[in-house]
């Protein structure tokens, strides 16, 4: 090997373990929990799903708060049962149990879906950054999903027992998927922002924004901060779904995390449920719906 090759080598194997290092099971106890969330804590370097994890957790009887954190995902899942990728050092990937407890307001699994995008694009736009949520799953940045969200319940009975807010977001550029998998246009925070952000910060701050909203979920307060930040907001949208679609005008999202659109007479119908694909429907010649 010539001494230049080794050098290279030597830089990226430090490289990876800096990072490797400063994202561990040691660093986030430090840092963990955040208002109650976080804790216990379960760390991992490889997981299959931090989803599934946190539903066989909540299944055994694991507290609200609990949070299963992985560096790398082998089988992460997405919407859809789209596989959603995890590569080492590149993404962040957690799952967060959130579970009602007496005079908790009445969670609805898709509030928390939209909580979980909120508290992440309240997080980058702290940090200047221009992000959105795209409901129901994703979110923008500058245009192109950077980030999604997969929320699963368990049930005992009719009760809700438990609502697992996973989220996965692209962190380094590495964990951006190829083009050929992807579903819309996509994009990593450290491509866009000015500085790296650091994934347990990110981690942190998301569950700070997550723990001050959750008491005022449904709240007017949260129904304007979604209003604030949902993308397409005026504009026209097509909402697809398996054997139908919709078209009318973005209005906003309401408290318990359903879609409103204006509808061509003027009725505004909400939308609930996943299972939704959403794109701006924009004249030829404007801004792209689908950005690249
Ligand atoms: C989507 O955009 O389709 C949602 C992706 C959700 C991925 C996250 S990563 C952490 C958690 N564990 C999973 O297996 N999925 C979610």
């Amino acid at each position: 090997m010539t001494d230049l090759a080794w050098v290279i080598g030597w830089h990226i194997s430090c490289n990876f373990q800096y990072n490797q290092c400063m994202f561990g099971e040691a660093q986030l106890l430090e840092r963990l929990p955040v208002h109650g969330l976080g804790k216990p804590l379960f760390f991992y370097r490889t997981i299959g799903s931090t989803n599934d994890r946190a539903l066989e957790l909540a299944r055994g009887g694991a507290p609200h708060g609990t949070l299963v954190v992985a560096d790398e995902q082998t089988s992460g899942r997405g919407r859809a049962g789209r596989p959603w990728l995890t590569r080492p050092g590149a993404g962040l990937a957690f799952s967060l149990l959130i579970r009602p407890g007496d005079g908790d307001p009445d969670y609805q699994p898709l509030s928390l879906n939209v909580l979980g995008a909120l508290a992440l694009v309240e997080q980058l736009r702290t940090r200047g950054a221009a992000a959105s949520i795209k409901w129901p799953n994703d979110v923008l940045l500058a245009g192109r999903k950077v980030a999604g969200i997969l929320t699963e319940t368990a049930w005992l009975g009719e009760r809700l027992e438990c609502v697992i807010v996973g989220i996965g977001v692209n962190v380094r550029a590495e964990s951006v998927p190829r083009r050929t998998e992807l579903d819309y246009p996509a994009v990593s925070v450290n491509e866009i922002m000015e500085a790296p952000v650091p994934r347990i910060d990110l981690l942190c701050a998301v569950l700070e924004s997550m723990a001050g909203w959750l008491p005022r979920l449904g709240s007017a307060e949260f129904v304007r901060a979604l209003r604030e930040n949902t993308a397409f907001l005026g504009e026209r949208v097509r909402l697809e779904w398996e054997g139908g679609a919709l078209e009318g005008v973005m209005e906003g999202v309401n408290g318990q995390g359903a879609a409103q659109l204006r509808m061509p007479g003027g009725v505004v119908r909400l939308v609930e449920g996943g299972g939704y694909r959403l794109r701006a429907i924009r004249p030829p010649g404007g801004p792209s719906s689908t950005p690249r």
